[in-house]
């Protein structure tokens, strides 16, 4: 019966197959109206056969490219040999993908999860479970400190930390324990420190907020009071992570370390959903059985393929790339000269063009690149993210940024 529907879909039109889905699927998106039936590499191909270069690699979770043979030849290999355990058992997978997520960060103990929003959920309850064991915050006291505009996900406990109505509106009652104060804002997060704080939550750069950079000095500013204070600093790295602003981790654009460091999106290799947290052992190592768990983290298939993007994100020099590629385009884009343009923001090949907000929609800017081959993915009304997969070249982003000019003018003539 799939088969059949799935086959109708595939022989009408794009446009079909949407209406087909939407008659469906809960409207909890609103995606631009393509339809992708194939994808390898930085390029993906509608019904029609029409191809599109990807600058939005699913929120960074395609950062090594669609489809990467490596990924693709370790996930079939290991479907065939063992692909599902739950962790009822041990497999020969774990240690070997744990031990590698470790070596990478600098952490000493990583636990495994699928999606980023699960792993956020897991820090939470480290740091809390820290604040009563280690700090001795009186029971059901502790405080997290999160960022204005921030985005960790959409749990019913992430979204009590919200600070955008829109994510918040009909879902409530919330989860105590969290105080949002302004990104960027060192005296704010300073002030709002008390002897309950148990962690400071953040993004090292704001994504979906639109691709805030914060003050350099921020993070080490933030480092030292976390240390100052006793109080756990933990970075969400889950869009931001694993070379997307041309450093393995953004943090490390400021030589510090996080106690706890959440991974996910790219950890799957833009194949599964694969997350973790990774932090010291004086943070992870109070974990009991019992405590925490996920019948899918850390199954045989995800450690096999997690293990393999990290190998691949090394040994390809996709961090590398990410980085000279990202500093280029970010100088070609601040050179544009037009009055639709407000700021042009951005780290590494995670860059944020923000419109004025009365002038153009960042949606419509969006419709008009898919509609010449570009596909990418407005934040909030007014900012077009650039987040294209790490192996983009030089003439791939010359392309991009030559139709995005000619947007651009169509745009500014009315
Ligand atoms: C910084 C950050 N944290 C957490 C998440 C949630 O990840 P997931 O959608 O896999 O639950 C996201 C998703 O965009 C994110 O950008």
């Amino acid at each position: 019966m799939l088969k059949k529907v799935i086959q109708e879909s595939a022989n009408g039109s794009s446009q079909q197959a949407i209406e087909h889905e939407s008659h469906y699927v809960a409207k909890n998106y609103k995606p631009l109206p393509v339809l992708l039936t194939r994808a390898e590499g930085v390029y993906a191909w509608d019904m029609e056969g029409k191809r599109y270069l990807d600058m939005m690699s699913a929120y960074s979770a395609v950062s090594l490219g669609h489809s990467h043979p490596r990924i693709i030849k370790v996930l079939t290999e290991q479907a065939k040999t063992l692909a599902m355990t739950s962790r009822a058992y041990h497999s020969n997978t774990l240690g070997p993908f744990m031990e590698k997520l470790c070596k990478v960060t600098g952490l000493d103990l990583a636990l495994p999860m699928n999606t980023g929003a699960e792993a956020v959920e897991t820090a939470v309850k480290a740091a809390r479970q820290w604040g009563y064991m280690v700090k001795k915050i009186p029971q059901d006291q502790a405080e997290i400190i999160v960022a204005s505009g921030n985005f960790h996900g959409r749990t019913t406990t992430i979204i009590s930390f919200s600070t955008e109505a829109d994510y918040r509106k009909n879902f409530g009652p919330f989860t105590p324990g969290f105080k949002a104060v302004p990104f960027n804002d060192i005296k704010a997060i300073a002030a709002a420190i008390t002897p309950n704080t148990c962690a400071v939550l953040m993004e090292p750069i704001q994504g979906e907020a639109g691709i805030k950079v914060p003050s350099k000095g921020f993070l080490s500013d933030l480092r030292k009071l976390c240390t100052d204070k006793n109080v756990l600093l933990i970075m969400d790295e889950v869009q931001s992570g694993l070379g997307r602003t041309g450093k393995m981790f953004a943090f490390q654009h400021e030589n510090i370390m996080p106690d706890l460091l959440i991974l996910g999106k790219a950890l799957g290799g833009g194949i599964l959903p694969v997350s973790a947290v990774v932090g010291t052992k004086a943070v992870m190592g109070l974990f009991v059985p019992g405590s925490h768990g996920s019948t899918f983290g850390g199954n045989p298939l995800a450690c096999a393929v997690g293990l393999e993007a990290l190998n691949v994100l090394e040994e390809e020099g996709m961090v590398e790339n990410s980085a000279i590629l990202g500093d280029y385009m970010l100088t070609q884009l601040r050179g544009i000269n037009s009055p639709l343009i407000r700021e042009v923001r951005g780290r590494g090949l995670w860059i944020g063009v923000d419109f004025e907000p009365k002038k153009v929609s960042a949606r419509t800017v969006c419709e008009k690149m898919m509609a010449k081959g570009i596909l990418s993915k407005e934040t909030h009304e007014t900012v077009v993210r650039f987040a294209p997969p790490l192996t983009i070249t030089k003439e791939q982003i010359d392309g991009a940024i030559a139709t995005f000019k000619e947007i651009l003018r169509e745009l500014e003539a009315g």
